[in-house]
């Protein structure tokens, strides 16, 4: 059963953005899974890579938007997503050992910080975007397909992991 279920109660209005959530609730349940499964290390570690590498893309991506539309509470929401990022870089050195796992404690970390962040700030920059009409911005409309289509390789990968 999977740890966390994306609903649109956490939808951001701006369907980029909800896409890249969705993957990365997904990928919380991956490790999730690996940790419960007692998979080996191998696994917990690469679905952790993984999750780490589409936080920090997805933050970009976000970021870029901030950026393009001028929005004004950019630097107190890229602190946040810094703070995260520096969040998980700590826990790295537990994947680092042979016998090193990642707490359950990190995992209630990340998901109570990702809904607090995704209902939090990227709501509000969601509504900001919207409101002022950036979300329609070209670069941003012309990042949805190829985020589309990013989150469908992402998933596919994933797929194709947990068959063989
Ligand atoms: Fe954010
Ligand atoms: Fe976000």
């Amino acid at each position: 059963m999977d740890l966390f279920t994306w609903s649109e109660k956490y939808s951001v209005g701006v369907p980029a953005f909800d896409r890249h959530h969705q993957v990365l609730f997904q990928l919380i349940n991956d490790l999730h899974r690996a940790m419960m499964q007692g998979d080996s290390f191998t696994v917990a570690r690469s679905t952790f890579k993984r999750l780490q590498d589409y936080t920090q893309y997805h933050f970009q991506t976000e970021e870029k938007a901030m950026h393009a539309s001028n929005y004004p509470d950019f630097a107190v929401h890229r602190m946040q997503h810094e703070r995260f990022i520096d969040q998980i870089m700590r826990v790295c050195p537990e994947f680092q050992q042979p016998d090193g796992h990642p707490s359950s404690k990190l995992l209630g970390l990340m998901r109570r910080w990702l809904r607090t962040h995704i209902m939090g700030s990227d709501a509000k920059l969601g509504e900001y975007l919207r409101q002022t009409g950036a979300d329609r911005l070209p670069g941003i409309v012309a990042e949805e397909q190829a985020e589309a289509d990013s989150a469908q390789e992402m998933l596919a990968g994933r797929e194709a992991r947990s068959l063989s």
